[in-house]
This record gives structure tokens, sequence and C-alpha cells, in this order.
């Protein structure tokens, strides 16, 4: 299992802190966001990790992380231009993927739960975490009909669907990235991952796991404060980097 974190974009929801460095690499309290989503890679036991940047912070992740030694792991690097989606992702790291499975997290998303487990039983299909949460307009929603079996994925719904987010960490087969590569951008201008999603949900090859702890995508004001203290009060003694 080969592991990927995303962490492109441009942070434009948290101006003016992002004008200067990578939304991904600021302080939760006393840790760079990426070490979080890099520690549950850590803890799962994936040792090859590509990290994807956008170019104009690619310098600044090169002077944190390095080579991963540091961390017992091996980085490698790839630039996204522009911000096309996270399912481009999976095109831009063919190569590194090499035909294996594959685990992607994204940069700003912080679990408290260790998905060791999950992700070294993971044989083939797709898997992914959902959370119950009072804000699911923010994110990907899952409904699942009354036998909890997941029926479709929306996008940011703007009519009422679950309070079910879809979270930032995925696990896929190899056919990941021909799918990937056969995504039309949404109206949005992206290669949605939840449009991935619901390719192997339509196969009846999607299982959908709930995420046990805390969850917190760290991309507005609010959630970044939140994960401040969150990672100050739970996380920190649990970190491993
Ligand atoms: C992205 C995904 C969304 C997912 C969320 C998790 O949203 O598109 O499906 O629920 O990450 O953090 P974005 O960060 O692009 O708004």
């Amino acid at each position: 299992m080969r592991g990927i974190i995303l962490s492109g974009g441009s942070g434009t929801r948290l101006r003016p802190l992002t004008k200067i460095t990578s939304k991904q690499l600021l302080p939760i309290y006393n840790r760079p966001m990426i070490y979080y989503p890099l520690d549950t890679l850590i803890k799962a036991g994936i040792k090859e990790i590509l990290i994807i940047v956008s170019p104009e912070r690619a310098g600044d992740y090169l002077n944190l992380l390095g080579s991963g030694r540091e961390f017992g792991v091996k980085f490698t690097y790839e630039i996204q231009d522009k911000p096309e989606g996270l399912a481009q992702a999976f095109i831009i790291g063919e190569k590194f993927i090499q035909g294996e499975n594959v685990v992607m997290i994204l940069g700003d998303n912080i679990f408290e739960d260790n998905f060791a487990d999950d992700i070294s039983n993971f044989k083939s299909g797709a898997k992914v975490f959902a959370k119950y949460v009072p804000d699911p307009e923010r994110f990907g929603v899952v409904k699942f009909d009354d036998k909890m079996k997941a029926e479709k994925i929306i996008e940011k719904p703007t009519n009422y669907l679950s309070n079910y987010a879809v979270t930032g960490l995925y696990v896929y087969d190899h056919r990941v990235v021909e799918v990937a590569k056969n995504l039309k951008p949404s109206a949005r201008g992206e290669l949605e991952i939840t449009d991935l999603n619901n390719w192997y949900l339509a196969k009846g090859e999607l299982e959908v796991a709930m995420v046990e702890g805390e969850w917190l995508d760290a991309g507005t004001f609010d959630s970044l404060l939140k994960a401040q203290l969150f990672a100050k009060e739970k996380l920190d003694a649990k970190m491993s980097i």
C-alpha cells in the first residue's frame, strides 16, 4: 500500500494567513498541520509517501519534511500546478502508485482514530470513512438506506441529504488511476473525489466505514481554532512524530 498526502490548493478561505505559506503548514498547536495526516499514515504502517504540493510552496515542504528519513519513511514530491480537484492526485501520482493499492489523506484533515487495521486489511475496491457532523453542507455527504448501506454520495449538497460527511481519507485499488483519468471536471472546474467514489459505489465495491473519534477539516478559521485546542488537549500525547 502506497500513501499520498494531498497538500495543494491556495487556502483562499484562510487569507491572510495563507498569503505567506501553505494552509497545511500553518501551526496546529505545536506542529505544522501536515504532521497530523502524516502521523495517521505512519501509524498505519505506510512507508512510501507521495506529497503533492502547489508550485509556490514546494520549497517550504522540502525544507520542513526533507527525504522522510527523519520519520522512518520515504517521501516523493509532485507538483499540482492548479487546484483542479482531489481526484487529480491519482493522475499526478500514476508513476508513484505503480499499479498498487493506495491510501490518500488530505493535508488539512486531522483524525484521532488509528486506521492501521482498515488499511492493512484492504484488498480491493474502495473504502471511505464517514463521520456524523452538524454542518454536512461543507463536505461530500453520504446517504444510507435503512440497512446503513451507502446509496449515494453528493458533493456539498444544497438540499439536506444526511449528516454523514465523507472525511478526507480514501483507500483505493489500482483501478483508481484509470477511473480518475476518465472523470470530467465538475461545475466548479475540479475532478471530484466524490465522482471517483460514486464509480466504485455503482459497482457495489465501495465500503463506507465510520470514524469513531474526533475528525476535523482545518480549512476554515473556526475549524482551525478547534483543531488547535483539540491538538493541545488530546492529540499531542498520541503523536508519534
Ligand atoms: C473535500 C472533498 C469533500 C470532503 C472534504 C473532506 O472538500 O471534496 O468531499 O468531504 O474534502 O475534508 P474541499 O476541501 O475540497 O472543500
